[in-house]
């Protein structure tokens, strides 16, 4: 292992690791020129390879780590126990940490950045292996680039897909002539809508059977969004493909588009999935895809009971997750006649069984191999293109590789949910909450897929972190001409989180009451039952879930002591004496996040010894 690679898996630089092998080459010609670089060299030398899950804190440390080995200088180890939280920021009394400069020295720049890493703040004892870096197993390989990755493979006689998607938000396809596309030399398949079996599915990796509505085909007459499937092809190589797509000719009618959820909600508003054979959408006439809801307690009259009530609206955005890996698939025919899917997803399992039927094989006969992910981020918790590389391979018999360009990440892979979320409050005199009731009208894009369990999570975060008497959440999901939302980070909560954070903190404002002590005043406690999740448990409803172990009033009251909250007024506290136009702004938010699914989702581990 070259000293560059060793200082990569030495500071845990490496997460997915796709980018690492560019950073590592980047690093290498960075210390071929200067052997002792500044910060700043180090973030100029890593700029063009963009990291999406590491960032660029921790490979900084890496080069100037690497170029200190390469010197012959010894490097401290990196122990993770970082300084101590009371040399960070001191008791409350200290002047403003001693954080690392942004750039420009030398000399201790590399010691302040390897030492400041990790601050421990708890008070537990020491342990043995808790609270100290492991280098991650798979470390070395990425660290050298060996082939791990979906991509790293070029089978013999493969051919390169390309998609054809809609210009139009909302259209029907009047024809569709492949004809010429057909003609061109190289190319060997292309699929319409006429060339596929109509199957409905819903494309969320979800256990079966899918949350409804089950609202899209592999390809279909009618277009929802800029960027929907309209064909796809299969040529010997990646320009013959994209060339073959100039060639299909596309007659639409354009009919009218709808992109805010509340105006598809209106009578009168384009209908967005008028299909006959689509399952289980709540309201289609009204766009409405799905809906929930559950209450606890009596909200109006918990609201009507209150002392002040407080009426705030939020409003989140569609976000993309824009993995570096993009959605990549290789697909082909197995010595066994078993059609593999080589591809970078988060649910495998899941991808074998929903493009089963789409295929018209049986499960048996498809193996999904899901190599290492270069970032997925929820993004590919989908079965979002492996039916049409697949499909492509059906028609060809040969090995077809399908690769999203980075604007068909934008246009047609997944983002996160945009939501407008209301909340309506009661709170008593003495600061206790007594009514929450929060109503949230989610824009699902096109086609629901995760629609319905993103929302879902919403209301269950957006309810579960204070207690409260009286709650109500109703969802909405709600179609528009946009592109899908689906899976991404947190999966709904940081929505509900942004707004119930903002929601408490104008709460607090507005009553006059510490913003830390009404967080303290109503956090749940060991005890509490979570009232939420017995109405919206997925799968498992009616199933009770109590707090058995929290920590939330020690959180509150450690952050708050770490950022000098009771020191908020004090100027020698957010005013640096020697930077003075810099301010410190204190704020205080709490945030959890549960991930499975409590009573249903299992695990399972098997142990075998080998003869070593
Ligand atoms: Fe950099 Fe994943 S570790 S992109």
């Amino acid at each position: 292992v070259h000293p560059i690679q060793q200082a990569f898996i030495d500071t845990g630089s490496i997460q997915c690791g796709y980018c690492t092998p560019a950073m590592i080459l980047a690093t290498k010609a960075l210390i071929e020129k200067e052997k002792n670089p500044t910060e700043a060299q180090a973030r100029e030398a890593l700029s063009a390879a963009l990291c999406r899950c590491t960032g660029y804190k921790k490979p900084v440390e890496a080069v100037l780590r690497a170029a200190a080995m390469m010197r012959g200088e010894a490097v401290p180890p990196v122990n993770g126990g970082g300084i101590p939280f009371e040399s960070v920021f001191g008791h409350g009394s200290g002047s403003l940490p001693d954080l690392p400069e942004s750039s420009g020295g030398r000399g201790d720049t590399i010691t302040k950045l390897i030492a400041f890493p990790v601050t421990l703040i708890s008070p537990q004892p020491q342990t043995e292996v808790v609270g100290h870096p492991e280098p991650k197993v798979d470390a070395v390989k990425l660290a050298k680039g060996r082939p791990v990755f979906t991509d790293d493979v070029d089978l013999p006689g493969m051919l390169h897909a390309a998609l054809l998607t809609s210009p139009h938000a909302h259209a029907r396809i009047k024809n569709i002539d492949a004809g010429k596309a057909r003609a061109l030399p190289g190319v060997h398949a292309v699929l319409t809508y006429k060339d596929v079996e109509r199957v409905i599915y819903a494309s969320g990796g979800q256990t079966w059977p899918n949350p409804p509505p089950w609202d899209q085909v592999s390809l279909d007459s009618k277009v929802r969004f800029v960027g929907d499937r309209v064909a796809a092809v299969a040529a010997e190589s990646p320009e013959t493909a994209r060339e073959a797509l100039e060639l299909i000719e596309v007659d639409y009618e354009i009919l009218p588009a709808v992109f805010d959820p509340e105006a598809a909600m209106r009578d009168g508003a384009p209908m967005i999935h008028d299909e006959p054979d689509a399952v289980k959408i709540h309201d289609a006439q009204h766009n409405i895809a799905i809906t929930s809801g559950a209450e606890h307690g009596n909200v109006e009259k918990g609201l009507a009971a209150s002392d002040v009530v407080i009426e705030r609206t939020y409003r989140v955005h569609q976000v993309q997750q824009a993995s570096i890996e993009p959605h990549v698939v290789v697909t082909y025919w197995d010595e066994d006649d078993r059609l593999v899917i080589r591809t970078s997803t988060q649910v495998p399992f899941h991808v074998r069984r929903m493009v089963a039927p789409l295929l018209g094989l049986p499960v048996k006969r498809i193996r999904v191999i899901k190599p290492r992910v270069g970032g997925g981020f929820g993004g590919k918790q989908e079965m979002l293109i492996e039916d049409l590389c697949a499909h492509l391979t059906l028609a060809t018999g040969r090995p077809v590789r399908f690769e999203y360009t980075r604007e068909l990440e934008f246009t047609s892979a997944r983002s996160r949910h945009a939501q407008k979320i209301t909340y309506r409050a009661g709170v008593m005199k003495d600061g206790a909450l007594h009514a929450l009731d929060m109503r949230v009208v989610e824009d699902t894009g096109a086609y629901g897929t995760h629609g319905l369990t993103v929302g879902t999570v919403t209301g269950l975060r957006g309810l579960s972190t204070y207690r409260c008497a009286n709650q109500r959440f109703r969802l909405e999901a709600v179609y528009t001409n946009k592109p899908v939302p689906g899976a991404f980070r947190g999966y709904g909560a940081p929505q509900a989180l942004f707004a119930l954070e903002s929601l408490m903190e104008e709460i607090a404002v507005e009553t006059g009451i510490d913003p830390v002590e009404f967080r303290l005043k109503n956090a749940i406690r060991v005890g509490d039952e979570v009232v939420m999740s017995r109405a919206l448990g997925e799968g498992k409803e009616g199933y009770a879930q109590y707090i058995q172990s929290c920590a939330l009033p020690e959180c509150i009251e450690q952050g708050g002591a770490a950022i000098g909250w009771d020191r908020r007024a004090d100027p020698k506290w957010v005013i640096d004496p020697n930077r003075p136009h810099v301010r410190r702004g204190l704020g205080m938010a709490a945030c959890m996040h549960g991930t499975a699914i409590a009573g249903m989702d299992m695990g399972a581990a098997s142990i075998k010894m080998n003869d070593d």
